[in-house]
């Protein structure tokens, strides 16, 4: 059966278990030899793009890079032709797309033919939250990410896709995890990544208090106030989460020896301090790197399709 990766919430935890395996197990360069990955984003990326390209090409494979002003999700042509046309070429499409249920139209409309990976959505950003587990495994656990069951972690500012994944995941790994976020901003149930609605033993606290959420936390963590596509908020923003920023004074709220998370983009001034951001407790570069060992976890796990 085609294999997708859309959601953390829809991946069976033994599958979850190998996706974090193939991401740290040696490899060559054959899984996806010959073949190519369709990469399409219809929101700018840094990080997303450079860990999908350099993770295919490390497999063997080839990327191709299509940006929305080239082919016009739903402007220039419906989301299903695009998907049509790509299942002609690729095995796999990997998308960064506006709209979340543009993934399962694109699934209907190819016949379930080619696999999907979802770069970011408007509700998700799974692989971030590969890389954020991988990430807190290496600082903490020596790698194992099952034994991270009793980390303490919290999210400050606005709920974002990114929470959403990150919370799936860690909460499905039995990691606590605290969000503070005032009431409009804050993680709501329901939706393909609800955190509110996962086994796995962590528990979720959501609080409107920065400081009551990063209270003795292993680490905190924090996204952008101003997500990509809302930008006409800003200003609102600003204001509305300004008591959200993590500082140095937060983080003394946190266990002494805390580390700080931030998918980045990073908004120095707004969301986090470049006091923080740049300190001995941030792991940000590592979360980067793991961008792509995530990727390659997923394109592997993909390919091993039964
Ligand atoms: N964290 C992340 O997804 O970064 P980019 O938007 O730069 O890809
Ligand atoms: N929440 C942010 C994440 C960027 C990686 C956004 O959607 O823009």
């Amino acid at each position: 059966m085609t294999r997708h990766f859309i959601t953390i919430a829809e991946v069976t935890d033994p599958d979850l278990e190998r996706i974090y395996q193939l991401a740290l197990d040696p490899f060559d360069d054959t899984t996806l030899a010959g073949q190519g990955v369709a990469l399409v984003f219809e929101r700018p990326s840094l990080r997303t793009r450079a860990a999908s390209s350099t993770a295919v090409s490390e497999l063997g494979g080839f990327a191709t890079f299509f940006s929305d002003d080239e082919i016009g999700l739903d402007t220039r042509e419906s989301a299903e032709d695009v998907g049509r046309t790509l299942a002609q070429m690729y095995a796999i499409c990997a998308a960064r797309i506006r709209h979340h249920g543009v993934f399962d139209r694109v699934r209907v409309a190819t016949g379930d033919r080619m696999s999907l990976i979802n770069l970011l959505s408007d509700v998700a950003h799974p692989t971030q939250a590969l890389a954020d587990v991988l990430t807190l495994a290496e600082h903490f656990t020596d790698g194992d990410v099952t034994a991270l069951r009793g980390l303490r972690v919290a999210y400050v500012g606005d709920a974002t896709n990114v929470t959403r994944s990150l919370a799936v995941a860690l909460l499905r790994l039995g990691v606590d995890v605290n969000v503070a976020a005032p009431a409009r901003y804050q993680l709501t149930r329901g939706g393909p990544e609800d955190p509110s609605n996962v086994s796995g033993g962590g528990a979720l606290r959501l609080t409107d208090s920065a400081v009551d959420a990063v209270r003795a936390v292993d680490a905190v963590y924090t996204d952008a106030w101003v997500s990509m596509g809302l930008e006409e908020e800003t200003a609102q923003r600003r204001r509305d989460l300004a008591e959200f920023r993590v500082t140095s004074e937060l983080m003394g709220h946190a266990d002494a020896s805390a580390v700080l998370l931030h998918c980045l983009p990073a908004h120095r001034g707004d969301e986090i301090t470049d006091e923080v951001l740049d300190s001995s407790a941030s792991l940000v570069w590592r979360q980067v790197y793991h961008r792509r060992s995530a990727m390659r976890g997923v394109l592997r796990w993909i390919k091993e399709e039964k």
